[in-house]
């Protein structure tokens, strides 16, 4: 090893120690009572030219567990307003008019308005706010970036370029999900038997399954409304917009007029929502 690389090794080892220091401080610190401000301070480091450190200029409680729990959705928003606040742009740099765009899944009947941002469509578009009400930690529950992924084949800290804010198969997939037509024992896919069916889900889910959608994030009573208007509403969210191959194994919530024995797919099903969506008397249970 010749001198510049010993150098550069211990350049390395100093800042990792410096670097460790300061986490562990930052962890030693009781929580802080309020909201404060990201640090944002950038101080020139031993290796070269001042550098944001990423993980220390974000970082703020209501990132993580236990905090994040219980945030208020204005909370995130004072920080946070560009998540609302920003809109799809009128015209693409390539010349294309969003106005005149539409794509495969903005062609159910319940699709309205222009065309908007990922976060506007599940807060504030009007069929949005109509059947649902999702705050920000109903999708974002605090990641800890030191459990990030790394990016195979290497096993080191790869540029978090795999890091996830949310879990997608404990939200998306619950509504964009495939619709499990051969487990409701229907002949074929939705968008050829329905006819047989009179077009609505409610021909049979007027009596089966009719205990749902008792959770903090669904408008439980204006979903059985839509449902009645439109199939498109419910079928919205059970296999209309279907980012996944797969469906989502949803609880099983006992009905009124439930047989008694379980069907095998159903056998290991959880028989509530979980704990966390709960809401009135069931939210009260042990
Ligand atoms: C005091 C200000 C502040 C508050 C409050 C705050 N954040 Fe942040 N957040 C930041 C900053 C600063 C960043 C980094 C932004 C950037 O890199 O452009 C960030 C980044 C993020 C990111 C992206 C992280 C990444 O690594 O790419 C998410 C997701 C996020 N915040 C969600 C939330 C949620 C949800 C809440 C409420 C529970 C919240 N934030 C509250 C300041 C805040
Ligand atoms: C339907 C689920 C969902 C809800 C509700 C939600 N988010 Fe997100 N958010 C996401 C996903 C998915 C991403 C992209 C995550 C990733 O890249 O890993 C994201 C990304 C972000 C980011 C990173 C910057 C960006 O725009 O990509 C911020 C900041 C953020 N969300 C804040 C919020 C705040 C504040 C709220 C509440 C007002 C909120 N989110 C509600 C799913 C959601
Ligand atoms: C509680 C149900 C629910 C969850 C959870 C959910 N979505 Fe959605 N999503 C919807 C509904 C309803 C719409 C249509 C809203 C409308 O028509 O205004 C939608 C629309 C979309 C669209 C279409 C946007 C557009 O402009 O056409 C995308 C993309 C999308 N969701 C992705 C996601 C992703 C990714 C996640 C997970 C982070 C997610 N959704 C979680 C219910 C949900
Ligand atoms: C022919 C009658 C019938 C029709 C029409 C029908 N379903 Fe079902 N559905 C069933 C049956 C039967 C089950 C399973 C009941 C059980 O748990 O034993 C079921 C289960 C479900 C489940 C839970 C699946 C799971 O994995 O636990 C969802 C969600 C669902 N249906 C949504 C819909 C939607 C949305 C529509 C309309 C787009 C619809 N169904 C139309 C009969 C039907
Ligand atoms: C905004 C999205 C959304 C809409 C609209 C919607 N669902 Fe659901 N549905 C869900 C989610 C999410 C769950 C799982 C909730 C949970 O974890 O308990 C669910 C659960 C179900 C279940 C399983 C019930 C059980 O045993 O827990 C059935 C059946 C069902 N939905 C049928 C329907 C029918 C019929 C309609 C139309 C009247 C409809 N859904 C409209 C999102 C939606």
């Amino acid at each position: 090893m010749n001198s510049t690389r010993l150098a550069l090794v211990v350049v390395a080892l100093v800042a990792t120690s410096i670097g460790i220091g300061i986490w562990v401080g930052k962890r030693a610190q009781p929580a802080p009572a309020a909201l404060r401000p990201a640090a944002v301070a950038l101080e020139p480091d031993a290796a070269g030219p001042a550098m944001p450190d990423y993980l220390r200029a974000i970082w703020n409680p209501l990132h993580f567990r236990p905090a994040i729990e219980t945030a208020r959705d204005e909370q995130c928003l004072a920080c946070h307003r560009e998540v609302l606040e920003d809109r799809v742009l009128a015209k693409s740099p390539a010349g294309l008019e969003a106005a005149r765009v539409q794509a495969w899944y903005q062609e159910l009947a319940t699709y309205a308005g222009d065309q908007e941002t990922f976060h506007r469509r599940h807060l504030v578009t009007p069929f949005a706010q109509r059947v649902m009400s999702l705050r920000c930690n109903t999708c974002h529950e605090g990641h800890n970036p030191r459990e990030e992924a790394p990016i195979p084949p290497t096993s080191g800290d790869a540029g978090f370029t795999l890091r996830k804010q949310v879990d997608p198969a404990k939200s998306c997939l619950k509504c964009h999900g495939q619709m499990d037509w051969k487990l409701m024992g229907l002949p074929a896919p939705w968008a050829e038997s329905k006819a047989t069916f009179a077009g609505s889900c409610l021909t049979c889910h007027a009596g089966i399954r009719t205990n749902r959608h008792k959770v903090n994030y669904l408008k439980t009573e204006a979903i059985e409304a839509a449902g009645q208007e439109n199939s498109d509403s419910c079928f919205g969210c059970h296999g209309g917009r279907p980012w996944y191959r797969i469906a989502y194994p949803y609880p099983r919530h006992a009905w009124e007029g439930m047989g008694p024995e379980v069907p095998d797919w159903a056998k290991g099903r959880p028989t509530e929502s979980e704990p966390r969506f709960l809401v009135g008397a069931a939210a009260a249970k042990p």
